[in-house]
């Protein structure tokens, strides 16, 4: 049976590979519970922001082990409405752990909302924000009540050796080594682009 993609995500910190050892220490700082802050994670797309949005707020949920389940709480830009508020206060009234607000550009006008309501609870550190806009473009008010980290897609090999189990374990037989590099320098890294063409390769085999 193949695997898929899906297999070979991360489940933990420790599992994903960073381009950057500042950052990854920093985000450390954050999963651990050792450093509590806001954060506005901004990056090229497909480049693991929302994955590791994901991953830094169940992490933190574990070690408070306040919840049954090791899900984030998970609101996404795009589908903010009147309601996103009281459900962040709800999650903020039921345990101590990190809140994603994915794609936060999607916001729009509403990030003044976002901001009041930081102004008013959030000031312990509660919020992880995703967007792959530049922050420049983003309320500048939101902005500055976050640590901003820019999520960098892999520029060098990083993530070769994962990739390349991947498509050994699953028979890609001629996704050699080189072919691999080569996969990776015209994706740029991008994981999602990586997943469609793994997804593609396998489809590709079963049949
Ligand atoms: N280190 C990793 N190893 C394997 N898969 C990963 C890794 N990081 C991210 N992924 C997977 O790659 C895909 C793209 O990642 P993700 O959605 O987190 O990117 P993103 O930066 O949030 O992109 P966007 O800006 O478009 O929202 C997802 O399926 C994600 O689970
Ligand atoms: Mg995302």
């Amino acid at each position: 049976m193949n695997k898929h993609f899906e297999d070979y995500k991360p489940q933990t910190f420790n599992q994903i590979v960073f381009e950057e050892h500042d950052i990854q220490q920093q985000l450390l700082g954050y999963a651990s519970g050792s450093k509590r802050k806001n954060i506005l994670l901004w990056g090229k797309p497909g480049g693991g922001k929302s994955l590791i949005a994901d991953i830094i707020a169940s992490s933190s949920r574990r070690e408070n082990a306040i919840f049954s389940s090791d899900r984030a709480t998970v609101i996404n830009g795009d589908s903010w409405n009147k309601k996103s508020i009281d459900m962040i206060l709800g999650a903020y009234n039921t345990g101590s752990s990190y809140v994603v607000i994915d794609e936060v550009d999607e916001l729009k006008d509403n990030q003044k909302e976002l901001t009041a309501f930081i102004d008013r609870y959030g000031r312990v550190g509660k919020l992880i924000l995703t967007t792959n806009a530049a922050p420049a473009s983003l309320l500048q008010r939101l902005v500055d009540r976050c640590d901003v980290i820019e999520i960098k897609l892999p520029t060098s090999q990083s993530n070769f050796p994962q990739v390349r189990k991947m498509f050994n374990e699953n028979g890609c037989k001629h996704y050699t080594d080189e072919a691999i590099k080569t996969l990776i320098a015209t994706t740029n890294g991008s994981w999602r682009q990586i997943e469609t063409m793994f997804e593609d390769e396998i489809y590709y085999n079963a049949r």
